[in-house]
């Protein structure tokens, strides 16, 4: 680390070093590539936390859009009495917007990447992060599935190259996924560790294997509960009653597939399916026959449910409603 100014970073958990305390304070600026429904939260929850945040995208739209979403997110907080109004303004007053990607990187302590899931187009950003950024710089990614090592092996700098998995929506998620690179240096993973404690996350460390621990599990849920659909086991409401009110689920694994995107789980599950070579994890028809056919759940307005702008209302989808037959 070569910043000198001091950093907001205070406060220190018990299980931190000496090393690690000295770099946590040294950390001042964070970068976070793509401004979507990940990148906004991340620079939010920097920002909040004291950092000075640089958020870059390709598109300008993108960025006005995210620092729309910013502020309307810590007004909710602030309506909460989670945040002050002062708080409010300082945090958004330490948000950069930037299109150009060597302005935002160039004194950058830790940059956290968070652009669309597609590994040429990360290998393309972590070449041009390596090429740009300071020597220090640590270069995170939000990937849901995607490779750390195979990203890392890309730069000359795989010691510094990790997996900072944030959940959505981040400012209210607590856990961040860490996951280790295989040549991922032991003194980065710790300084990732404590930083996600320090944004008031809990952080779990895992290896990286296709998935690694979050999607590895939850994916093939959601795929079962497609296949259970797919087979006329039983509809849409009963799998996610069930799982609700037998499991505790706050959420039926058919609705979350809609919430994070049928397009997404597909392409996880291709990963897995690809990076095991096992069957188990081949994904269901329907899931590929939707996605082919533009259902892609919340975002395309129907998946598994019917979605209607400014309703609440859980209606399951005209293809799935078994009771039309009755
Ligand atoms: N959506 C989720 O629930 C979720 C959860 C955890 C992790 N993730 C991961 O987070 C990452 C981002 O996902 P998202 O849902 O925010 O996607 P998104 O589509 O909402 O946003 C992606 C943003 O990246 C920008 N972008 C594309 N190419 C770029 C480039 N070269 N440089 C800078 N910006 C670029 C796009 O303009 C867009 O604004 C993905 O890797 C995804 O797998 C998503």
């Amino acid at each position: 680390m070569v910043q000198t100014q001091e950093s907001p970073v205070k406060i220190m958990s018990a299980g931190q070093n000496e090393k690690t305390k000295e770099m946590l304070q040294q950390l001042k600026v964070v970068t976070v590539i793509g401004s979507g429904t990940m990148g906004n939260g991340i620079c939010h929850v920097f920002a909040q936390h004291g950092f000075e945040v640089h958020m870059m995208d390709i598109k300008q739209e993108a960025l006005d859009k995210a620092v729309s979403t910013i502020s309307k997110n810590m007004d909710r907080q602030v309506a909460k009495s989670s945040l002050s109004e002062e708080a409010k303004k300082e945090a958004l007053s330490r948000i950069t917007t930037y299109t150009d990607m060597a302005a935002a990187v160039k004194d950058a302590d830790v940059v956290v990447e968070a652009a669309t899931e597609n590994i040429d187009l990360k290998i393309k950003i972590f070449q041009e992060l390596d090429r740009l950024c300071p020597e220090h710089t640590i270069l995170a990614t939000n990937t849901s599935s995607i490779s750390i090592t195979r990203i890392g092996s890309y730069t000359k700098r795989p010691g510094k190259v990790i997996g900072m998995h944030f959940m959505n929506p981040v400012p209210v998620m607590r856990l961040v996924e860490i996951i280790n690179g295989y040549a991922t240096d032991n003194a980065v993973t710790q300084l990732i560790h404590d930083l996600s404690a320090y944004l008031g996350k809990v952080p779990c460390v895992v290896a990286d294997y296709p998935g690694f621990i979050s999607n590895r599990i939850l994916m093939p849920l959601i795929n079962e509960a497609i296949l259970a659909l797919q087979e006329g086991v039983a509809g849409v409401e009963e799998i996610d009653t069930i799982m609700k009110l037998g499991m505790a689920h706050p959420m039926g694994p058919l609705q979350l597939a809609d919430f994070i995107g049928l397009d997404t789980c597909y392409s996880i599950m291709h990963v897995l399916h690809m990076g095991f070579g096992n069957q188990k994890y081949a994904p269901a028809t329907l899931l590929a026959n939707m996605v082919q056919a533009g259902y892609l759940g919340v975002k395309s307005g129907e998946g598994f449910y019917k979605y209607t702008v400014g309703s609440k209302d859980l209606v399951v989808s005209e293809r799935f409603d078994t009771k039309k037959w009755k």
